[in-house]
């Protein structure tokens, strides 16, 4: 074990909520997870310190500079990148990527085809959709397998051809926890021509992002996601940022990454990720340090939540009114993260969250956004039951998640 379980769990506040008598059991992370002390200390920090717009000649406007070139290369780490100017923030991932979508929509044309995928989350999926249609681009599905809930790789192929403008892919899904194998998606595609934008919204807390190795063009992310507070990440290949004609402001700077940030940003919130990012890499071996050590942090957080995935599969499959959507094999644990969709045989998800609710466990029901997947599955208008680990979840939770399922 790399880090005492007591320990981590005492730096989020939030995780000591008691519900009717009892600890809380936070299982809704893929909705948004809690934080730690650290990143409310450096919110509270920016904003009684540099509390200020960037670009002034006075202490706290160079202060809030300070924080925020810093802050674009740690992030810039933190994605495999080594270019602070490819990093832009945002309110949240959806903004950014219907802006980056208009964006594309003034250079596709008709004759042009885009390819977008059955497992995405909305918020990867409408914004391509209607660049397409305004643009008079042309639209392409990849398939979901039904059985283990992966995607259907063999359909890549036919899916591209020398018109292909975009494969847009989620790197994990928000629904069943699958992760794809990005790095082939976008060899396959590249060789056509075609750019790849990498969901990793659902990733980023469990595994490693990889820009340099996956060899994507673009790639969004959410900190509140991974232990921060509510800001959105794009990232974007250098030369596919400076040359693209974003939509902004005439005073604002054509630079990057300034040329995509558009009006005043949230300070707070961009200093508040970077302690998220310095909370995972303190799980990582000590002695290391700068994208070493988050590299080794997130091999901890792999190896930790595959022993939670296997104890909460082997007891769901143990109830028999359970069904599991997506990866159950332990063998092949590698391609998912510890995020589980059920559907219960006698209730209806809205009804075994409910029951779970009271009892202070939390979990979502429904479609989580995941509308093009849970379409694909045939389970709207119900949708199921998501359960998402995160680090700070213990066995003792899965546990206690388990009696109260077996009641159900
Ligand atoms: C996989 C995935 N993609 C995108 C989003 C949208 O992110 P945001 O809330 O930052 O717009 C979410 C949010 O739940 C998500 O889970």
């Amino acid at each position: 074990m790399a880090w005492d379980t007591d320990e981590l769990r005492r730096r989020f506040p939030a995780l000591a909520l008691e519900v009717a008598g009892r600890p809380a059991v936070f299982l809704d992370g893929p909705a948004g997870s809690q934080v730690p002390l650290s990143v409310i200390e450096a919110m509270n920090r920016q904003l009684v310190q540099a509390n200020a717009n960037t670009g002034g000649h006075f202490a706290t406007s160079l202060a809030a500079d300070e924080v925020l070139s810093g802050a674009h290369r740690r992030v810039a780490e933190f994605v495999g990148g080594d270019d602070p100017g490819e990093i832009v923030f945002g309110p949240n991932m959806t903004t950014l990527t219907l802006g980056l979508a208009r964006t594309l929509t003034r250079v596709w044309g008709s004759g042009d085809e885009i390819v977008v995928t059955r497992m995405e989350h909305d918020a990867n999926y409408t914004p391509w959709v209607q660049a397409a249609r305004d643009s008079g681009a042309t639209l392409r599905h990849l398939e979901v397998r039904r059985e283990d809930c992966t995607l259907d790789l063999e359909g890549l192929d036919a899916a591209l051809n020398e018109r292909t403008r975009l494969v847009a892919v989620t790197a994990a899904s928000n629904m069943v926890g699958t992760i794809n194998p990005v790095a082939e998606i976008t060899r396959r595609a590249q060789a056509v021509g075609a750019r790849v934008f990498v969901d990793a919204v659902h990733y980023a807390p469990h595994r490693l992002i990889d820009v340099a190795a996956w060899g994507c063009d673009f790639l969004a992310c959410s900190a509140y996601k991974f232990f921060g507070p509510h800001v959105g990440i794009l990232w974007g290949r250098r030369d596919l940022l400076e040359e693209l004609p974003v939509y902004k402001l005439r005073p604002a700077s054509d630079a990057l990454p300034e040329r995509w940030m558009t009006g005043t940003q949230n300070h707070e919130g961009i200093a508040g990720t970077v302690a998220a990012i310095d909370h995972i890499a303190s799980l990582g071996a000590e002695g290391t340090g700068g994208r070493e050590r988050i590299v080794s942090a997130f091999s901890a957080i792999g190896e930790y939540e595959r022993a939670l995935s296997r104890r909460l599969i082997e007891g769901l499959e143990s109830i028999e009114a359970i069904r599991i959507w997506g990866i159950t094999d332990p063998e092949r644990f590698e391609q998912r993260v510890p995020t589980l969709s059920i559907t219960h045989a006698g209730h209806k998800p809205v009804d075994v969250a409910k029951r779970l609710a009271a009892q202070g466990i939390f979990v979502w029901d429904g479609n989580y956004y995941a509308l093009p997947l849970s379409e694909a599955l045939d389970l709207e208008p119900e949708g199921m039951v998501r359960i998402g680990l995160l680090h700070y979840n213990t066995a003792g939770e899965v546990d206690r998640l388990l009696a109260a399922l077996r009641e159900i």
